[in-house]
């Protein structure tokens, strides 16, 4: 059991965007509690760069954190790994992968669902999610839900889509 196992949970742009100068595009409230509810339960896979976007830096509560780096560096409430090798050693079952971009990129062979949370606008992102909807391998197999953002939101009134993406077994 190696291929397919994971899931990766995103939110991106238009443009497959994901992040721009170190930081998420958007804070949309609905947004967050799907990405809990898609999350909670199982043990989530990032990069070094995405852990500096948690508040305080630190990892998620309440489930296994594991953190990729090539450096040397601990993290309290963290498992570290140092390749995709000791990462497909040390996760044996299902898990979330939730970025970032370079993380995105190494694991995405690994998963068989990707569930985005697409925010309706063009953000000039530097950091991208795979284009899914360029690739024979990936097909978009539901719309879970479209809504606006709120007045409480940071971006008031955009629309948002989730999305759930599935990797095509006819290779
Ligand atoms: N929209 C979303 O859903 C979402 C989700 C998460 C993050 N983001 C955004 O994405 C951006 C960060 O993404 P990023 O691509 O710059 O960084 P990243 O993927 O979070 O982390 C990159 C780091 O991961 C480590 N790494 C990469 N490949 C590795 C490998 N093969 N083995 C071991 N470690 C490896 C390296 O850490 P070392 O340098 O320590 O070696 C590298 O610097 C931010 O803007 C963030 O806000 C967006």
């Amino acid at each position: 059991m190696s291929r397919g196992r994971f899931i990766a949970v995103v939110a991106t742009d238009n443009s497959w965007g994901i992040g721009k100068g170190g930081r998420l595009l958007a804070h949309v409230r609905r947004d967050m509690q799907y990405f809990r509810e898609l999350t909670d339960s199982l043990p989530v896979i990032y990069g070094r760069k995405t852990l500096a976007t948690f508040p305080l830096g630190r990892p998620l509560p309440g489930r296994r954190n594991i953190v990729m780096s090539r450096s040397g560096i601990t993290v309290e409430g963290a498992e570290v790994v140092h390749s995709e090798r000791e990462l497909m050693r040390t996760v044996r079952g299902r898990a979330a992968v939730i970025g970032g971009g370079e993380i995105y990129a190494l694991l995405l062979r690994h998963c068989s669902k990707v569930y985005v949370t697409r925010f309706h606008r063009d953000f000039s992102c530097d950091t991208f999610f795979p284009n899914l909807d360029d690739s024979d391998e990936w097909a978009l197999t539901g719309v879970i839900d479209t809504f606006t953002a709120t007045e409480s939101d940071s971006v008031p009134g955009m629309k948002c889509s989730l999305l759930v993406y599935e990797r095509q077994e006819n290779e």
